[in-house]
């Protein structure tokens, strides 16, 4: 097990191995760190958008809807305390980590995301 620290100002995107991650900001400093793989193909979902109906995250390549379950139950457990991260990795055979700042297309919409936030 890992503890990963980071600063959201400089940092939104976390690659473990093969596993990639993003912060899926809401609004009120809510936020969560949530799968980059759509579960169909394995699409790009921070360059999805937000289905409010829906409640998930349209997958850029086949516009298969992500379910809000999915990405919470796939997410990585996290603490965040202003714009630092405290973020487990709770795998025992990590090889490589690595973080980045990307655009993340989802921000645009963000805000809807609040309420489904715990
Ligand atoms: S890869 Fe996401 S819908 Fe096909």
């Amino acid at each position: 097990m890992k503890i990963l620290h980071f600063d959201s100002k400089e940092y939104n995107f976390i690659t473990i191995d093969k596993n990639k991650y993003f912060i899926f900001k809401g609004i009120n400093g809510k936020n969560v760190i949530i799968p980059d793989h759509c579960p169909h193909r394995g699409g790009p979902l921070h360059l999805g958008k937000w289905d409010e109906k829906k409640e998930a995250i349209i997958c850029p390549w086949h516009r298969i809807a992500c379910k809000k379950q999915y990405l919470i139950h796939n997410g990585l457990p996290a603490v965040r305390v202003g714009t630092d991260w405290h973020v487990l990795i709770d795998q025992l055979d990590v090889q490589d980590v690595s973080l980045q700042k990307l655009h993340i297309a989802l921000e645009e919409n963000l805000n809807k995301w609040e309420r489904y936030i715990v």
